[in-house]
C-alpha cells in the first residue's frame, strides 16, 4: 500500500474519459488499496483513478462522519442505472481543485451497478451525501469536474486561478 500523487487542475488528464477494467485481479485490488490510502490521507471522501493519473474506471468513497466507523466502498466500472427526479444540492469540493467549493445540484438518489474488488456484480441504492459523492466520482471517469456544473463565469475564474498557480510553480 502506498500514497499516490493527486493530479491537480489544469492537468489535461482530468478532461479525459477512463476505460473499463476487463479483469479484476490482485493488481486491481492493490490499486484500490492505494486509492483508499491516498483518499484518507488527503483527507477526502471520494477519489477516482484518473485523479492519481490512471484512466481506468475505478472510484473509492467513504462518507462516514469522522466519529463513525469507516465505510469504504470501491466501485469498479460503475454505471448509474436510475436517477431520481428529486434533486438535492450540496457544497462540493474536489481533491484535484483544492480549497475550492461551490453548490452543485444533482439527482438526490441514484441506483448504481458496479463490480466490487473481488469482481462480484453489485447494485447499490445511494442517497444523501453518498449519492452526490458517487455522481461526482463517476463524472471524473467521464472527464467531468464539479466546476463543469456551475456557471461559466465562476468556472472560468477558478480555471484561471489554477492555470496561474501552475505557471508560477513551473517558474520556481
Ligand atoms: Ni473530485
Amino acid at each position: 500500500m502506498s500514497l499516490r500523487d493527486i493530479v491537480i487542475l489544469p492537468d489535461n488528464i482530468l478532461k479525459q474519459t477512463s476505460a473499463p477494467f476487463e479483469k479484476i485481479d490482485a493488481d486491481v485490488r492493490a490499486l484500490a488499496d492505494d486509492m483508499f490510502d491516498t483518499m484518507y490521507h488527503a483527507p477526502g471522501i471520494g477519489l477516482a483513478a484518473v485523479q492519481i493519473g490512471l484512466l481506468q474506471r475505478m472510484l473509492v468513497v467513504d462518507v462516514a462522519k469522522e466519529d463513525e466507523p469507516r465505510e469504504p466502498i470501491c466501485m469498479i466500472n460503475p454505471k448509474i442505472v436510475w436517477s431520481s427526479e428529486e434533486l438535492s444540492e450540496y457544497e462540493e469540493g474536489c481533491l484535484s481543485i483544492p480549497e475550492t467549493y461551490d453548490l452543485v445540484t444533482r439527482p438526490a438518489e441514484i441506483k448504481v451497478t458496479y463490480q466490487d474488488r473481488e469482481g462480484a456484480n453489485c447494485e447499490r441504492h445511494c442517497e444523501g451525501l453518498l449519492a452526490t459523492c458517487v455522481q461526482h466520482e463517476i463524472d471524473h471517469l467521464d472527464g467531468i469536474l464539479f466546476i463543469d456544473h456551475i456557471s461559466r463565469l465562476k468556472r472560468d475564474r477558478i480555471i484561471k486561478k489554477f492555470v496561474k498557480a501552475a505557471k508560477q510553480k513551473a517558474i520556481m
